[in-house]
């Protein structure tokens, strides 16, 4: 069969995909390794999804690498993780910028170690003139946090006056979250064979398609999503209407 690449519609390539990476602890257990083995495999993943995106032309992909709820994980896991993420950083910066990708990232970064935010900061900024893809690093990261923040800005700024209960809408209130300016991704894929969010983009995610797949997330590879891709393509968005008023 041919590629699914190929088959892709150039013109329906979507703006934003989301990843929830997931099965790394799993994928580790199947090879007789220490979970953080799995972290560190994930990183090749991560490399491959990055270089497929950015060669299909999608804008944004952001990846889920460690939600709010992973603190509470062994703390020799929390470490190792946290110093994968400087390494990463660190040696894929140079790829990212031949690859022409912009850094960004969202969550409650304040509570990342001083030294994972101070690599993440000098890579954002080292990257930041680049016109290709913008990979979006998800961080200490809920959805209910980001939420909960966004709320906490607009009551202060309505009590400062700035703010009237009339002038909050949706596209308002999406100005206060993280992911400002970014489009809401049309694509959600989550590997491992979990069927859930996890408190990822609650939000954002209102009317993104789902993928899931069994695959763990050390074997996904760029094919794996220009397959996810090709099955989005296919799947008619009504967007609450029907399929005879999309035709017209
Ligand atoms: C995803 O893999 C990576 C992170 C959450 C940081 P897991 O570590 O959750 O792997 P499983 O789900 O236990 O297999
Ligand atoms: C979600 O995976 C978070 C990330 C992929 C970073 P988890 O493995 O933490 O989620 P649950 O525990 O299965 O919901
Ligand atoms: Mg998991």
């Amino acid at each position: 069969m041919e590629a699914f690449k190929n088959r892709l519609d150039q013109q329906k390539i979507p703006q934003h995909i989301a990843i929830i990476m997931d099965g790394n602890g799993r994928w580790a257990r199947k090879h007789g390794k220490a979970r953080v083995f799995g972290h560190q495999s994930g990183v090749e993943s991560v490399r491959s999804v990055v270089e497929g995106a950015g060669e299909v032309g999608v804008k944004h992909l952001t990846l889920y690498a460690f939600s709010t709820e992973n603190w509470e994980r062994p703390q020799y896991e929390v470490e190792a993780l946290m110093e994968l993420l400087v390494h990463a950083i660190e040696n894929e910066s140079e790829l990212l910028m031949k690859k022409n990708v912009r850094l960004s990232a969202i969550g409650d970064l304040l509570k990342m170690p001083r030294k994972v935010k101070e690599k993440l900061d000098g890579s954002i900024k080292y990257l930041s003139a680049n016109t290709g893809l913008n990979l979006v690093l998800a961080l200490s990261y809920s959805s209910k946090w980001e939420i909960v923040n966004a709320v906490k800005t607009i009551v202060a700024e309505a009590i400062e006056g700035k703010i009237k209960p009339e002038m909050i809408n949706d596209t308002m209130f999406a100005q206060y979250l993280n992911t400002a300016g970014i489009p809401d991704p049309e694509l959600l894929i989550r590997t491992s064979g979990e069927y859930r969010i996890s408190n990822f983009l609650l939000w954002q995610i209102a009317y993104s398609e789902l993928f899931f797949t069994e695959k763990l997330w050390p074997d996904f590879r760029k094919e794996d999503l220009f397959k996810a891709i090709f099955d989005f393509q296919n799947r008619e968005r009504r967007f609450g209407k029907t399929s005879e008023q999309l035709l017209m």
